[in-house]
């Protein structure tokens, strides 16, 4: 059997917190009181927890050191300008707008440039930016590549399929789409990035109809660590320089800097139109807070600042891609089919293929998801039928998803490779009892972003009869 290496991590630990793993029945009965709805379960009773890797990651000591230096004036703080600072020297845009977190920077920016019925083309929109653009009256549409749907182990599955998006402009008219986002690294789509050449060609489209071209950059550091090592003519140049080019062919960006910016709390909107960003700081003043600051704290934009510098090390990027492809290697030999190859951030089993018996209205990706707490005291997410599936808010239409998802989620500079080890261990024990596992039905849901709050329960096993 191939012997696959974790990476040596480039830190040492200095602090640690304790995590404790409940007993079976424990386990069993806190799914049933959750409702089998894995956010209701609380962080204590989890052994891995791999919900998410936003604002979950260990800081350094430079970080928690800069957090002392954290200016709390309400207006004009200086950890303001130390975090516009960094944030403009990567993004190059005029207008830097603090936000706690990503999706307040999305709520902001959709509210101030869409109207009714307006259509925002995206390569794939995650779940908090299909929401706000829905919520402010937009039609979001994917335009994932065909490559993303295929196998094979492509580097840039994460692409913005551009024919598709032109047609779609020409069809609808470019008056109805006042821009065009790209996600990077792509997050539902596994986590996969985005070539440079596409963003280019993206770019040029937007520029052709005179439309504005966003990204949305939680992840833009692994994905300018992927071009440097896939993308031909990047190789020798730095993840700063190649995040600069990035950046210069957009508008502006929007980021959830609980990601990238290696800090538990954060976020901004980049833009350098003068009177996009007039309109934005008005609304941002009435629901977040003063233009140097908008609801973050001093002392957050402190560690932001530092986060960003550091997530474009070298080193701490090899590390942190290297973990996320040893992490699916040794959940493929356990057993489990992955989205291949493995992105930037998580790895993603693909619940649809390994549990073929649950078809998709009986969440075979929750079922998952509920099997690796109730095995192992791991948390993951669904990324299918539950989270994107069910009617459309606005028009009421029915939606599937594309494929039955689990994400474990790799929090950064956080767990060991014997942690993930452990993990690959509790799927293993899955996958030989893995035709035992029944469905789930839905017994409480709201119409946004229903995975959050979502109360199921158990179907019973062998109901129709295949297992
Ligand atoms: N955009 C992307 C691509 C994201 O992955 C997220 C959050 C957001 C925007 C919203 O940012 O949470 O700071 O408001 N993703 C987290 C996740 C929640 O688990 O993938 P936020």
């Amino acid at each position: 059997m191939e012997d696959y290496k974790h990476p040596a991590e480039p830190f040492r630990i200095k602090s640690i917190e304790s995590i404790a793993l409940r007993t079976r029945e424990e386990r069993e009965q806190i799914l049933k009181e959750a409702k089998y709805n894995i956010f209701k379960i609380k962080a204590e009773d989890i052994y891995i927890d791999l919900l998410t890797d936003s604002g979950t990651g260990a800081m350094s000591t430079t970080q928690w050191a800069a957090l002392m230096l954290g200016d709390e004036s309400y207006a004009g703080a200086r950890s303001f300008y130390r975090f516009e600072n960094i944030v403009k020297g990567i993004t190059s845009k005029k207008h830097i707008i603090p936000t706690h977190q990503g999706r307040v920077a999305e709520n902001v920016f959709f509210s101030t440039v869409l109207k009714r019925g307006d259509y925002i083309p995206n390569n794939t929109h995650f779940d908090t930016t299909r929401a706000n653009a829905s919520h402010k009256g937009g039609i979001p549409v994917d335009f994932p590549c065909p490559e993303a749907a295929i196998a094979d182990e492509l580097p840039f599955k994460g692409n913005m399929d551009t024919r598709r998006l032109e047609s779609f402009i020409n069809e609808k008219g470019a008056d109805k789409i006042p821009v065009v986002f790209m996600t990077v690294t792509n997050n539902s789509m596994g986590g996969q990035p985005v070539s440079m050449a596409n963003i280019k060609e993206t770019a040029a489209i937007c520029k052709k109809y005179g439309i504005m071209f966003f990204f949305d950059c939680a992840r833009y550091a692994e994905n300018c660590y992927f071009i440097k090592h896939y993308e031909p003519g990047y190789e020798s140049k730095t993840i700063k320089k190649i995040a600069q080019e990035m950046f210069s062919y957009s508008d502006g960006a929007l980021m959830s800097a609980k990601k990238d910016g290696l800090a538990n709390m954060g976020g901004f909107a980049a833009v350098n139109d003068d009177d996009l960003a007039q309109r934005m700081i008005e609304l941002l003043i009435i629901i977040e807070g003063f233009p140097t600051y908008g609801g973050m704290s001093g002392r957050d934009m402190d560690t932001v600042a530092v986060g960003l510098a550091e997530a474009l090390n070298e080193d701490y990027l090899a590390y942190r891609i290297g973990q996320i492809e040893y992490f699916g290697k040794i959940i493929e030999r356990a057993g489990a089919p992955i989205i291949k190859p493995t992105g930037g951030h998580a790895i993603f089993i693909d619940a649809g293929k390994f549990l073929p018996h649950i078809p998709s209205e009986e969440f075979p990706g929750q079922a998952l998801a509920v099997e690796l707490y109730k095995e192992g005291g791991i948390r993951g997410v669904e990324i299918g039928s539950l989270m994107f599936g069910g009617y459309d808010p606005v028009t009421g239409e029915k939606i599937t998803a594309l494929r039955e998802l689990v994400r474990l989620a790799v929090p950064r500079r956080m767990y060991t490779g014997s942690h993930l080890d452990y993990v690959a261990e509790i799927v293993g024990k899955i996958a030989k009892k893995k035709g035992e596992l029944g469905g789930l039905k839905i017994t409480r849901q709201s119409s946004y972003l229903r995975h959050f709050t979502v109360e199921l329960e158990k179907l019973a096993m062998n109901r129709i009869g295949i297992v």
